[in-house]
């Protein structure tokens, strides 16, 4: 396993912007592009993509804005990117205003976050005062700004769309899409919505180039992965990875080789068995945002199923049925299940019911809500099936 830091290392303030403001914004699309860098919030959008819908859409007004939402449950990775390495991201937002051709960037932050306000604030006031910031940046024909407004502590808010509502002062509710935000974002304008994680890898890729980031990973998934491990293990934190790693290699960088299963992607990610531990994180087959949560032995998988659910109900925005409705319905059915209440016909039904909430819900958080109840109940079959009774069918 490659150990080799990387969107982590050293960084000059403004080097990355220096080096895009010599190119012509086609060019910086062009390096990112060829770095093969897929968004690291979770969906594994190509930044590239992105950034060029961004940029040919007819607008007189675009945004980019950088999603610090990090609200996934076992994700904490992006807290220590905006705390550690501030002056990365700040170029990096900057950067990606200037490839789309946007005048405003915005950083959306997590309302558990506001005591980062003001080291943040801090740093663009320096920013400015560098020309870094502001009119001409860098003595180039290019104006651009950054301003940091609050979350309210919703994790609907984290998808792309609710935060744009909440941006606009409006409930935080997913809208539908299309349209997509790169053509009718923030007021109507193109908008590209990256993770903090994508925006300072981006400007590490300006800096050293696109060969340097694709020398981790595999072909579908470039570059490295940080990612926030907790749970059952003796050395939880953030770590950095290249992507086709094993789950067997994470266990023993972490020491957690007992695990019964592994989470990953946070609550709404998948949960692997032990005998799945040779699976590598990727977009081709374990896709995350970065959450790995470690379970060992001797817990009790209905019990990580409720908890999880506990959070959805709690979180669902209520807007379409099958999340709104679906979700009591499955925390419901597992509070059955522990107390050997459930029978086999209706787990069935509850399984049905698990995947007609991942088809017809209207965003990702209803879409994956129901993913650990149907890993577990199919993985952990064993442990549940003691616990439903015999003769109910
Ligand atoms: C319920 C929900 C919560 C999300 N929370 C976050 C978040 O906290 N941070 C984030 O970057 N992306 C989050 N996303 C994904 C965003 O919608 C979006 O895909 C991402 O910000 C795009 O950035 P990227 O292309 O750089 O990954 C969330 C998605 C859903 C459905
Ligand atoms: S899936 Fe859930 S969170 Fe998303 S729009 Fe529907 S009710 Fe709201």
């Amino acid at each position: 396993m490659a150990s080799v830091i990387h969107i982590m290392e050293r960084y000059e303030a403004g080097s990355g912007l220096k080096k895009a403001l010599a190119m012509s914004r086609t060019d910086v699309i062009r390096q990112i592009r060829e770095s093969g860098i897929r968004g690291r919030g979770g969906a594994g959008f190509p930044t590239a993509v992105k950034w060029n819908l961004c940029a040919v859409a007819q607008s007189p007004k675009k945004f980019i804005v950088c999603n610090a939402d990090e609200g996934e449950p076992g994700t904490f990775k992006d807290r220590l990117l905006l705390t550690e390495r501030p002056e990365v991201l700040l170029d990096g937002i900057t950067i990606g205003g200037y490839a789309i051709g946007a005048r405003l960037g915005v950083i959306y932050l997590r309302a558990e976050y506001a005591y980062m306000k003001p080291g943040l604030e801090a740093a663009l006031a320096a920013r400015r005062e560098n020309k870094l910031l502001g009119k001409k940046v860098l003595g180039k024909d290019f104006d651009f700004d950054i301003e940091i407004r609050m979350g309210a502590g919703a994790y609907v808010c984290g998808e792309e769309t609710a935060l744009i509502e909440s941006l606009e002062g409006s409930r935080g509710e997913p809208r539908n899409r299309p349209p997509y935000p790169v053509n009718t974002g923030l007021v109507g304008a193109p908008t590209a919505v990256n993770n903090v994680e994508t925006l300072i890898a981006c400007a590490q890729i300006l800096v050293k180039g696109p060969d340097w980031f694709k020398k981790l990973g595999t072909d579908v998934s470039t570059g490295s992965k940080l990612l926030s491990i907790s749970g059952d293990c003796r050395r939880p934190g953030v770590y950095e990875v290249g992507f086709g790693t094993s789950l067997k290699d994470i266990l023993k960088l972490v020491e957690g080789e007992g695990a019964k299963a592994v989470q990953v992607g946070g609550a709404s990610g998948r949960t692997v068995p032990a005998k799945q531990f040779g699976r590598k994180l990727g977009f081709e087959d374990l896709a995350t945002g970065g959450s790995v949560i470690v379970i060992g032995p001797q817990r009790d998988m209905l019990g990580v199923a409720e908890n999880f659910l506990e959070f959805f109900v709690e979180e669902s925005c209520g807007q379409c049925t099958p999340c709104r409705e679906g979700n009591p319905k499955l925390l419901e059915g597992v509070r059955l299940l522990k107390r050997g209440k459930c029978s086999v016909g209706y787990l069935r039904e509850l399984q049905n019911l698990g995947r007609t909430m991942q088809a017809a819900s209207k965003c990702g958080l209803g879409q994956s809500s129901a993913n650990a109840f149907l890993d577990i109940t199919e993985h952990f079959r064993s442990e549940i099936l003691g616990r439903v009774p015999a003769t109910k069918e």
